[in-house]
């Protein structure tokens, strides 16, 4: 950073940093923009071959504030939901959707989007992937992960010897935050709810949540990445009740985000090694190489 960049400025970006590391936030990275050099790292079976003593670790980060699992919250008041009772995953999520409107509940309504990326994929389906926001090309397509960082979950899906179509795939917040910024803690307050509704008339078996942002978010947890990846954590959507009193929440795992590895590709081995373990839950074999 140059010394002469702006006390102000100088100000501001510490207090953003701050906030961010009090969320559990340590690793930084930039979202893909238009324009970007295209990478070719194919995520594949590749990763799993890569030697042990090439995989580096992340460098050190501050210790994060102490993990602690929120309990379910006695004291919350669950409104029915206009999608309660509704047993079609697909129908629900119609009425999800239609709720959600042409939402200005948060200030990323008048920050530049072009749509609302609600989510895409099979309704009915055992694998959920939660993702933080959507970037230009998913603000301009109206699909979450349609980019570069969206062709590598891809390959991380096909990887697990399934496809795009088999999986759903959402984010956090549903409006592009403007210059791929992180979403503010407000905005995903904002928009949670909606994802939450959406897992809970989903009922997959796990949710895969990309990153920091997601993982934060559902887990409602404040742990660096390094402390919430390698297990699994017991998930209720908060808020809204499932339709099916015989969903008693699923298994939610925590990895790297797609932009993340794209950034730093020697991670991709930890990465395949958290689908690995969702891949073991879920009773899916990784394709072989030659069939
Ligand atoms: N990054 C995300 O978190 N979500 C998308 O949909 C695309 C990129």
């Amino acid at each position: 950073m140059p010394d002469t960049l702006d006390p102000e400025l100088r100000r501001a970006l510490a207090a953003r940093i701050r906030y961010y590391n009090e969320m559990g936030i340590y690793d930084f990275y930039r979202r893909e923009t238009r324009g970007e050099v295209a990478e070719t790292a194919v995520f594949d079976a590749v990763a799993a071959s890569i030697h042990p003593e090439s995989r580096e670790e992340m460098s050190p980060r501050k210790a994060a504030a102490v993990a602690v699992a929120v309990e379910g919250n006695i004291f919350e008041v669950l409104v029915p939901k206009p999608e309660h009772g509704v047993s079609d995953p697909a129908k629900a999520l119609k009425i999800i959707r239609e709720d959600l409107g042409d939402c200005t509940r948060c200030p990323l309504h008048k920050q530049g989007r072009k749509q609302i990326v609600f989510g895409v994929g099979n309704p009915a389906t055992d694998l959920m992937f939660v993702g933080e926001g959507p970037g230009a090309d998913e603000d301009r397509q109206g699909e979450p992960f349609v980019g570069r960082a969206g062709q590598l979950l891809n390959n991380m899906i096909k990887a697990m010897g399934i496809t795009r179509e088999q999986v759903y795939i959402a984010n956090v917040v549903k409006c592009r935050p403007p210059g791929n910024r992180t979403p503010e803690r407000e905005e995903c307050e904002t928009c949670s709810p909606f994802l939450m509704r959406q897992i809970a008339v989903i009922k997959p078996k796990v949710v895969v949540a990309l990153g920091a942002v997601a993982a934060k978010t559902l887990l409602a947890m404040n742990s660096s990445m390094a402390q919430l990846r390698g297990r699994f954590y017991d998930f209720k959507p908060t808020g809204v009740g499932s339709s099916d009193p015989n969903w008693d929440g699923c298994k939610l795992a925590v990895t790297y985000h797609p932009a993340f590895l794209l950034r730093d590709p020697r991670q991709k081995g930890e990465a395949w090694k958290d689908l690995q373990m969702v891949m073991k839950e879920l009773g899916l074999a990784a394709p072989r190489a030659n069939a």
